[in-house]
């Protein structure tokens, strides 16, 4: 699960709660220029993905430019509960999951990952048992998994849910082996398409899935699994079609670029009106995200094959509509609310993907912008200055968002809630200050007192 579970009632303008030991705060000193070259690292959701990819393996897989995050921090410990050995070398992951013998993931872990629900398509095809708990709601929505038990279920698994727990074994006497089945997903769920992907590469026989998600995380993911000998065709389309195979083998295998980690990088070129280049980067992941940037004023070019620089403009106003891959991603959606809300003019951004993904705008309103929410659609009223102010992050890409209009607004920015922002970005610290950005992160803002006015001399963090 993305955060843990809050309190759905708080009303939008309420400042949601902080967990205890979360009171570091970040402070961010804006309208500073930003310049220079900033490193992508690799994509934390086909990392994730990826590392319960390896649980088919029963010989050691090597996992190459994974990020450094939470989130990976939180999975490694999840399959170090399944008996599964890591070793981590800096961005190298080395998984050996020959030992998997435990079925059960433990809850206190499972509840603070999402993702982690995932491991239940490859332990259930490996020991023909699987025992992993419901992930639960979120901040950004209910998150459901009806979507994987059912495709489990066609692919001949007995499910049974109690107690918060997801119990799904194969049929008792007969093997212990998934049948192949075609499936078709009421929505194109990228956790359902990823986890039914893994289940089938080692059931018996053929199996289709129709209405699959198309992001390239999912596309990562076949790709690892055919690196490992799985015959899976059609990744990156709305079918795919997996041959289930006796057993997989070992893999050395480097994750892709994090699009949405690109994404938020070319947003801050544009909300500061910086020139800014970035790489490693596949620009075909971001078509949606750059063809929005244009449309705002700013343009991106393709410089090398995997470099993008952004050339910033006058933010112009423009309306956003989150839909599943190709469309505009919902990861997106935040950060490009940060930046309309300096454009001239009014935009509309309808959030269709998740029912609860515009708490930001509460935030985004204490810094000054003008935006208001009607069911899933924010409409904003461009304003021509952000101003810092003190703000609390409510899930992951909402803490991005204040972070890039802090880097815009004028004077200090204080934000809360970094836990958050921790799950999902690799030292953004400390690369934003590599930039240019004037920030740094305070465990108490009201222990270590005001800092001094100018934060350039204070010493630079060192990344964790
Ligand atoms: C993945 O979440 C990503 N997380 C999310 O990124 C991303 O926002 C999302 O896909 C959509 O692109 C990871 O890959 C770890 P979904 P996932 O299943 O798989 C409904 C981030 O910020 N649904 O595609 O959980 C669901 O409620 C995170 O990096 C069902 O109804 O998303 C949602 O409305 C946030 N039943 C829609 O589908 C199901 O069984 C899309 O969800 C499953 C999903």
């Amino acid at each position: 699960m993305e955060d843990r579970p809050i309190n759905h009632s708080l009303s939008q303008t309420e400042t949601p709660s902080l967990p205890e030991e979360d009171k570091s705060v970040l402070q961010i000193w804006g309208r500073t220029p930003l310049h220079g070259h900033v490193k992508i690292s690799g994509a934390k959701n086909s990392a994730l993905a990826i590392m319960a990819g390896a649980l088919l393996c029963p010989q050691d897989c090597r996992l190459r430019n994974v990020p450094s995050l939470v989130d990976v921090k939180r999975m490694s410990q999840i399959l170090l509960a399944l008996g599964v050995k890591l070793e981590r070398k800096g961005d190298i992951l080395d998984i050996d999951a020959r030992h998997l013998e435990q079925s059960k993931a433990p809850y206190e872990l499972v509840s603070q990952l999402r993702a982690s629900f995932f491991v239940i398509g490859p332990v259930l095809a490996r020991l023909g048992v699987a025992r992993v708990p419901l992930p639960g709601g979120c901040a950004i929505g209910a998150r459901p998994v009806d979507l994987h038990v059912r495709g489990l279920q066609a692919m001949g698994a007995e499910v049974q849910i109690d107690h918060g727990m997801v119990h799904a074994y194969v049929g008792g006497s007969g093997s212990k082996k998934l049948k192949g089945a075609k499936i078709y997903l009421d929505c194109p769920s990228v956790g359902a398409t990823e986890t039914l992907m893994m289940a089938a590469t080692l059931a018996e026989g053929e199996t289709t899935l129709e209405n699959a998600a198309q992001e390239p995380e999912v596309v990562d993911l076949a790709n690892f699994c055919r690196a490992m000998g799985a015959r899976i065709r059609g990744a990156g389309t709305n079918t795919i079609i997996i041959s289930g195979v006796p057993s997989l083998h070992s893999v050395d295998y480097s994750i892709i670029p994090d699009r949405i980690e690109a994404g938020t990088f070319l947003v801050a070129g544009a909300i500061t009106n910086s020139e800014l280049s970035l790489s490693p980067v596949v620009p075909d992941h971001l078509t949606a995200v750059i063809a929005k940037l244009h449309e705002i004023g700013s343009r991106v070019i393709t410089e090398e094959p995997n470099c993008l620089r952004i050339v910033p403009g006058r933010i112009r106003a423009a309306d956003i509509e989150t839909l599943p891959y190709p469309g505009f991603p919902t990861d997106m959606q935040a950060q490009f609310m940060a930046l309309l809300a300096q454009s001239e003019g009014d935009s509309v951004i309808t959030e269709t993907v998740f029912e609860n993904r515009l708490r930001h705008v509460a935030e985004l309103n204490r810094m000054g912008a003008d935006i208001r929410v009607k069911g899933n659609n924010a409409i904003i009223r461009g304003v021509p200055r952000l101003s810092g102010a003190p703000v609390v992050a409510t899930d992951l890409r909402a803490s991005a968002a204040l972070v890039l209009a802090g880097l815009a607004a004028e004077g200090k920015t204080s934000i809360q809630g970094l836990h958050h922002l921790d799950r999902g970005y690799d030292n953004l610290e400390v690369k934003l200050r590599q930039l240019g950005a004037r920030l740094q992160r305070v465990q108490d803002e009201a222990e270590v007192g005001q800092v001094s006015a100018d934060p350039s001399k204070v010493t630079a963090l060192q990344p964790e």
